[in-house]
């Protein structure tokens, strides 16, 4: 399986997930790379199996929850005919953010196979539950 991940992180968090997804793709035998909303390598992206898109909890913490730096995401390449997942990094409650995101990745043209949400205080297992399930579905 050949996985793009595509993330917007304000410090690090995010970044960090993206980049245990990458490498639990890797270490299944796969091939992953991760690159910011901001500098995604369009080639890598046409020979994706799955794109995977991340960003952090934007909101009150308790309510108004969405994707954070959306307006980058809106701005990355179109993922038309792509398969996608996606995910949130989050401190206390991430509320909708994940539903919010997947909708954001379906306007980009892709269709949406899964979503999960990580506290930035348990990446390591959150991500890697994360892939094998990714794995399991593709
Ligand atoms: C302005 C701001 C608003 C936030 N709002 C929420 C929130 O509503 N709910 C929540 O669980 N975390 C919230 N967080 C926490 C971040 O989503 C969390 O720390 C995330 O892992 C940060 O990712 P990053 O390091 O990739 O930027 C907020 C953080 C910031 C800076």
């Amino acid at each position: 399986m050949n996985v793009v991940v595509i993330y917007e992180s304000r410090s690090g968090n995010t970044k960090r997930a993206a980049e245990l997804i990458a490498s639990g793709v890797i270490r299944d035998g796969g091939s992953a790379a991760a690159y910011p909303s901001t500098a995604v390598d369009l080639a890598a992206v046409s020979q994706a199996d799955l794109v995977v898109v991340g960003t952090w909890t934007d909101g009150l913490f308790f309510f108004g929850q969405r994707p954070g730096g959306s307006m980058r995401l809106w701005e990355m390449p179109e993922i038309h005919h792509k398969r996608a997942a996606v995910f949130c990094t989050y401190a206390k409650n991430p509320g909708n953010t994940v539903a919010k995101l997947a909708k954001l990745v379906e306007g980009k043209g892709a269709t949406v196979i899964g979503g999960d949400s990580f506290h930035r205080n348990n990446l390591v297992e959150e991500t890697d539950h994360f892939v094998n399930g990714l794995l399991a579905l593709v």
